[in-house]
């Protein structure tokens, strides 16, 4: 049996609305659970096991929800900024209702696949460097990416900047394509140091124009996800997510 929790506070966690919301549909009838109306905002129940229907629609409780999202530029990777559009701000109220959260951060201007998820233990895996999920990234930057500066993130980095001093781990650096005078590099990291992608191209002299990130452990970014756009992940994905990779 699951956990057990207040019918008002379910709905809440769904985004009905606020408590004082639901507790008024819950007592307008308009909430049945197994076919049986309940006007009891404090009656308790197993979520994820009851059919719960709220004016005849079927609405669906799940304890823990894991969503990729195709992070667009210009939005911050946080929970909620009093100025700035945030990740969860494109997300149904529900999410963060349900503790939904960013597992890792990308910059304002990175854009790809980021996780939330109210998993606690699944954003420890997928953001703890000693785990070594891998994250793949896609880069462009301002000039030819030499078999120099391919050896330098195969060797790993020591990197002293205006943002402090760390040794990056080894990282595979692959030229996707050289685009005029500038290059698409394919980069695999398993760590996740501020501005880590930017700040290991600037060791080799190089600036990045354009970060997208594409694959988090096995798991490829959806191409059908525009950016903006979010779904959540079967549970077979998020199985991809802890795997090692089959490939690049
Ligand atoms: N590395 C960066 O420099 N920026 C990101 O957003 C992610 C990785």
């Amino acid at each position: 049996m699951g956990e057990q929790i207040r019918l008002d506070k379910c709905l809440t966690m769904l985004g009905l609305g606020s408590r004082s919301g639901v507790k008024q549909l819950i007592r307008g009838g308009w909430v049945r659970i197994d076919g049986e109306i309940i006007r009891e905002p404090e009656r308790k129940l197993d979520a994820e096991q009851s059919r719960i229907t709220v004016n005849g629609t079927a609405v669906e409780y799940k304890a823990v929800r894991t969503v990729m999202m195709n992070k667009p530029a210009g939005v911050l990777t946080a929970a909620r900024d009093k100025k700035q559009r945030t990740v969860l701000d494109l997300l149904p109220p529900m999410y963060a209702a349900m503790g939904c959260m960013p597992a890792g951060r990308l910059d304002k201007d990175t854009t790809g696949m980021l996780i939330l998820t109210s998993d606690g233990a699944l954003a420890h895996r997928l953001i703890t460097p000693g785990k070594e999920v891998g994250k793949t990234y896609e880069a462009l930057v301002d000039g030819p990416f030499t078999q120099e500066a391919q050896a330098r993130f195969a060797a790993g980095m020591h990197i002293e900047d205006a943002d402090g001093t760390f040794d990056a781990r080894p990282a595979k650096a692959v030229l996707l394509s050289p685009e005029g005078a500038q290059s698409l590099v394919q980069v695999r990291i398993t760590e996740g140091k501020y501005h880590q992608v930017k700040r290991m191209f600037a060791g080799c002299g190089l600036t990045v124009l354009q970060l997208k990130r594409t694959k988090i452990g096995s798991l490829n970014l959806d191409p059908a996800l525009k950016p903006g756009d979010f779904r959540e992940l079967t549970e077979a994905e998020t199985a991809l997510l802890e795997q090692e990779e089959t490939d690049g």
